[in-house]
């Protein structure tokens, strides 16, 4: 009963907080929240919400992550991403955080993308990583960024990676929202379905050039 009393409990306060909750993380109400397998996902307008188990069923083990000491599978681009959120670490549900481990081959790249929600602290691992953001301004900041050193991407800017080093290069990042949102520009834009003339006359781009970025970023969009 007093745990069915919490949880409308959150769910009133997510609920008259949905904007705000739009805008960032909420701040935790409790030390932690370990999703209850047996509710599972509970919709609200604005948000989806995983129910508690009872703390005192929590063990340590639900604060270990132990999947992250190989890389994720490698895209055309030479890119591996791990991203870890709730779903695959239940402990850090409720806590604003995420974090992903990417890999890059040499010479492979992480196209510009951008996460709406979250800033983004990105430490390398090994190698060596051109890295950089755009600002609203579209002034770049970057360089390559070696072995121990850490960059920070600010919330919402476009950024991006490439490995210009001889061997593999591996990077852990963290991000300050459970679910930070990742939009791929290249997909975003050839990808999704936008209208082919409005395409053309923004990029100055002819029906042809269209169709091959369409058919790279998404063939199911090309007609
Ligand atoms: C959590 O479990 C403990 C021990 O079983 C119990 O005493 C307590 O009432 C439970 N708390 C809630 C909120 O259900
Ligand atoms: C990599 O691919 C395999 C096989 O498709 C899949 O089981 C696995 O979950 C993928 N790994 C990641 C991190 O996405």
């Amino acid at each position: 009963m007093v745990e069915k009393s919490w949880v409308l409990i959150v769910l009133v306060v997510f609920i008259m907080h949905g904007d705000e909750s739009l805008a960032s993380d909420p701040d935790p109400i409790q030390d932690f929240c370990i999703p209850n397998p047996k509710f599972g996902y509970i919709k609200t307008a604005h948000l989806s919400i995983l129910p508690c188990k009872n703390s005192s069923e929590a063990t340590t083990d639900d604060f270990v992550f132990s999947g992250l000491k190989s890389s994720g599978n490698f895209t055309d681009t030479g890119l591996a991403t791990f991203p870890v959120n709730p779903t695959i670490f239940p402990g850090i549900n409720t806590l604003g955080i995420s974090f992903v481990r990417a890999d890059l081959k040499v010479g492979g790249i992480n196209p510009p993308h951008f996460h709406p929600r979250a800033t983004e602290i990105a430490y390398v691992v090994q190698g060596s990583v051109y890295s950089g953001f755009v600002d609203s301004n579209n002034r770049v900041f970057s360089r390559v960024i070696e072995q121990g050193e850490v960059m920070v991407f600010p919330k919402g800017l476009l950024h991006f990676q490439m490995n210009v080093g001889e061997k593999p290069s591996t990077i852990f990042a963290c991000l300050n929202s459970q679910n930070p949102g990742l939009q791929k520009i290249p997909s975003a834009i050839f990808g999704s379905g936008i209208n082919e003339e409005l395409l053309e006359k923004a990029f100055g781009l002819n029906h042809k050039q269209i169709g091959t970025m369409r058919r790279r970023f998404d063939p199911k969009t090309v007609n």
